[in-house]
């Protein structure tokens, strides 16, 4: 697929799940303005007829005003009655007519002396536990000597948001469902990606591989061509270089082969190691030599600090000190001027420590992520002027892990990169 293809695909995926999350919500609200209407209903049929057996007690005739029940605000009703009531009358009526509508929630009631709208009487019920408590009197607060009381009943629904939510549960099943498909999808959608960039990173390895691969060859066959033809016509000065010419580059060729060969056991996790108790200062001595002639070539400088007081690791040698010479390979590679590679130890707590660092050209922050993955490689433009295949800091992280260790980097642009190794001791 190409890039643009899998733009296309993942900006319409985006507009139809936007679409799709709107109508959702939409219907929500839908869903909840419903709920929340027929709740209003009932408590308004309950109250009524609440009030209707209470008028009907009190010897008065029914409601007396057009709209008998009043919502006040979106959870507080009232039934003006203007009556003597009696209040433990109305709370027990109060409490069967809701019942009888489902209105299994928790309220307040409360009577008001319809005057001066003091509270007479108050109660809270709870929502499971709806037996009214009937050994205790209500309480009246005050009356007024002599005058009939009258009341005003008003019930609040503390919980009436949370009531409708818990009501609507179908559609918290459906969005949660929503929501599920939305996951997913980010998740495919990011696994594609991450296939692109693989799939990119490989043919850029490939192209790469093709390339490393063809000097040698051809060089081999230049140099064989010459030797089969001419021959006993060359002087033995350049008969040596021809021979020491065909087997650099046979080496080359073999390192490079036996590099792919290592990633591609590792890749199948058949990396086998010999561990035993090494010496790290003196494998870093080591492959430390076996990058001065280059560094020589460059007029650069290995500088080794090397401080630790127990160097000894327990490991596969070959592997490890594979490992640092790519970091001290790549020190090399990216240093634009003469190389000043620096290379320190140090024991602490975790282990021991190895820092190799270098005055190169650094790697920018948004880069550093991607560095230890496979193939990858810091773009720098379309001009590669410096080659490799992007393996070498994978290699270096699967060893260390593979050792219980870790590799970290710390770098800033045309400053300089540090590599940090930390390996446990034995
Ligand atoms: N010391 C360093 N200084 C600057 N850039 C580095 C350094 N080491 C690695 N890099 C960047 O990280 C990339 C990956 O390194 P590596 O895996 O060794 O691959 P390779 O060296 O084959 O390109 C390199 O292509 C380079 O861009
Ligand atoms: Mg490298």
């Amino acid at each position: 697929m190409s890039r643009q293809k899998i733009q296309r695909i993942l900006v319409l995926a985006c507009v139809a799940l936007v679409a799709l999350l709107s109508v959702q919500l939409v219907w929500l609200n839908k869903a909840y303005n419903a709920q929340e209407r027929a709740f209003n209903h009932s408590v308004q049929v309950a109250l009524t007829s609440v009030s209707d057996q209470l008028l009907t007690k009190a010897g008065k005739e029914n409601l007396t005003s057009a709209e008998p029940v009043q919502q006040v605000a979106s959870n507080f009703f009232v039934a003006e009655l203007n009556a003597d009531v009696d209040p433990a009358l109305a709370s027990q009526l109060l409490q069967q007519e809701l019942a009888k509508r489902q209105l299994h929630d928790r309220y307040e009631f409360g009577l008001y002396n319809s005057l001066d709208d003091t509270l007479m009487f108050g109660k809270y019920i709870a929502a499971p536990q709806r037996q009214l408590a009937t050994d205790k009197a209500p309480v009246i607060r005050h009356e007024v000597a002599g005058a009939v009381p009258m009341y005003n009943l008003a019930v609040v629904f503390p919980g009436k948001t949370s009531f409708i939510l818990k009501e609507m549960e179908f559609w918290w099943y459906s969005t949660g469902a929503l929501l599920l498909v939305v996951l997913f999808f980010a998740y495919t959608m990011f696994q594609i990606l991450r296939e692109k960039r693989l799939a990119e990173l490989k043919t850029d390895f490939i192209n790469n591989l093709t390339h490393e691969l063809q000097t040698p060859i051809t060089n081999i066959g230049l140099a064989s061509e010459v030797l089969r033809k001419r021959s006993e016509t060359l002087s033995p000065d350049r008969l040596t270089r021809y021979h020491d010419l065909i087997y650099s580059e046979n080496e080359r060729l073999r390192a490079q082969v036996e590099r792919v060969l290592q990633m591609a056991t590792l890749e199948r996790q058949e990396l086998a190691l010999k561990k035993e108790t090494i010496d790290l200062h003196a494998l870093l001595e080591e492959t430390g030599q076996n990058l001065t002639p280059r560094l020589q070539q460059r007029a650069g400088h290995l500088r080794l600090d090397l401080q630790a007081t127990n160097p000894l690791i327990h490991a596969d040698g070959l592997h490890v000190a594979n490992a640092l010479y790519s970091l001290l390979d790549n020190a090399e590679k990216y240093s634009a001027q003469a190389p000043e590679i620096e290379v320190s130890t140090q024991n602490t707590d975790q282990g021991i420590l190895i820092s190799i660092r270098d005055r190169g050209i650094g790697i920018k922050q948004e880069f550093q992520k991607f560095l230890f993955d496979k193939f990858y490689r810091v773009p720098q433009g379309n001009v590669h002027n410096v080659k490799g295949f992007g393996l070498g800091l994978s290699y270096v992280k699967a060893i260390m892990e593979a050792h219980h260790g870790q590799v970290t980097v710390e770098s800033t642009e045309q400053q300089g990169t540090c590599f940090r190794l930390v390996l446990p001791v034995r």
